[in-house]
C-alpha cells in the first residue's frame, strides 16, 4: 500500500514502542521517515529495517527537550528527505507515584518531554507542514500527537503524568483551530495500556503497582497505534480526526 507515497513523515520517539511500530507502518504506506530520539543505535536499526523493506529513512538523534535541538532535528529531517508533510509527536516518559514527597525532577522530566518536547517540534514544523499542505501530492498536512487516557482521565499516582497528558489534549484542539484554514489536521490519540518500555523507567516496586493495577489483561501492541496514526493520516483531506481514544479490549 502506498498511499503516503512523495511525503515525508518525522516521528519523534522511534527508538522503542509506539514510535517504532509507526515509522515502520509509515514507510509501509509509503512515506520517507525521519526517525527521532536520543539512543542512535535503535534508530540506525529501525531505519536499517525500513531500507531493507524497500522505504526510505533518516537517522536524526536529538534530545528534543532542548528547544534548539528540536527545531534542528526538524531542519534536519527537512535537509535529509526534502520537506515534511507528517509530524507524529509520539516521544514521552511516565514516572508514576505520590505527589506528596514527589522528586521534582521527576515532575520536571515528564514537562520537559510530553510537553514542552511536543511543542517544540510542533513549533519548528509548522511553516513546514503549511507549505506541505499548499503543495504536497495530498494537498493536506498532518500533526498526530500521542496523549493518553491519561489525558481523559485523571488517576492517583499520575498527577503529574496525567497533567501533561491533558495538556497534550488541550494544545492539540487549540492549534487544530487555528489550523483549519491551512489544511494542516491536527489529531490526538489517547492509548489505554500499550506493551512497550514506558514503564520500565519507574522502580520495580511501581512498575509492579502498575501492572497489579492494570491485572492480567491482554494489552495493546505498538502496532496496533501504529495502525491508528496511519488510519489518521490516510484519510480524504476533508475528513479530519481529531481524537481517537484507543483502550485494550479488556481493560476497563
Ligand atoms: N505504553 C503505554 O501504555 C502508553 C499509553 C498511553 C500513552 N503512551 C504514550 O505513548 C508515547 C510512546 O511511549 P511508549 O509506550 O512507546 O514508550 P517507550 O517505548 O518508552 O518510548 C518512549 C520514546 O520516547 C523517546 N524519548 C524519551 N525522552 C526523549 C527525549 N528527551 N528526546 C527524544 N526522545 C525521547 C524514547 O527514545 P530515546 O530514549 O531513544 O530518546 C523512546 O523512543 C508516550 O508519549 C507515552 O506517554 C503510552
Amino acid at each position: 500500500m502506498t498511499r503516503l507515497a512523495g511525503t515525508v513523515a518525522l516521528v519523534t520517539g522511534a527508538s522503542s514502542g509506539i514510535g517504532r511500530s509507526t515509522a515502520l507502518e509509515l514507510a509501509r504506506q509509503g512515506a520517507a521517515v525521519a526517525v527521532v530520539g536520543r539512543r542512535e543505535d535503535r534508530l540506525s536499526d529501525l531505519a536499517s529495517a525500513i531500507s531493507d523493506a524497500g522505504g526510505q529513512a533518516a537517522v536524526v538523534s536529538a534530545d528534543i527537550t532542548d528547544a534548539d535541538a528540536a527545531a534542528d532535528a526538524v531542519d534536519r529531517a527537512v535537509e535529509s528527505l526534502g520537506r515534511l508533510d507528517i509530524l507524529v509527536n509520539n516521544a514521552g516518559l511516565m514516572l508514576l507515584g505520590p505527589a506528596p514527597g514527589a522528586d521534582l525532577n521527576d515532575w520536571r522530566r515528564m514537562i520537559d518531554i510530553n510537553l514542552m518536547g511536543l511543542m517544540y517540534c510542533t513549533h519548528a514544523a509548522i511553516p513546514h507542514l503549511v507549505k506541505a499542505a499548499a503543495d504536497g501530492p495530498r494537498q493536506v498536512a498532518d500533526i498526530v500527537n500521542i496523549g493518553s487516557l491519561a489525558g481523559r482521565m485523571a488517576f492517583g499516582m499520575s498527577a503529574v503524568y496525567c497533567a501533561t497528558k491533558f495538556g497534550v489534549g488541550a494544545f492539540s484542539e487549540a492549534l487544530r483551530q487555528e489550523l483549519t484554514r491551512q489544511h494542516v489536521r491536527v489529531s490526538v490519540i489517547e492509548p489505554g495500556s500499550v506493551d512497550t518500555e514506558l514503564r520500565s523507567h519507574n522502580l520495580p516496586a511501581v512498575q509492579e503497582q502498575i501492572a497489579a493495577g492494570i491485572g492480567g489483561i491482554e494489552r495493546l501492541q505498538g502496532e496496533d497505534i501504529a495502525d491508528t496514526v496511519g488510519y489518521i493520516v490516510t484519510r480524504p483531506r476533508h475528513v479530519a480526526v481529531a481524537e481517537l481514544l484507543v483502550r485494550p479490549t479488556e481493560q476497563a
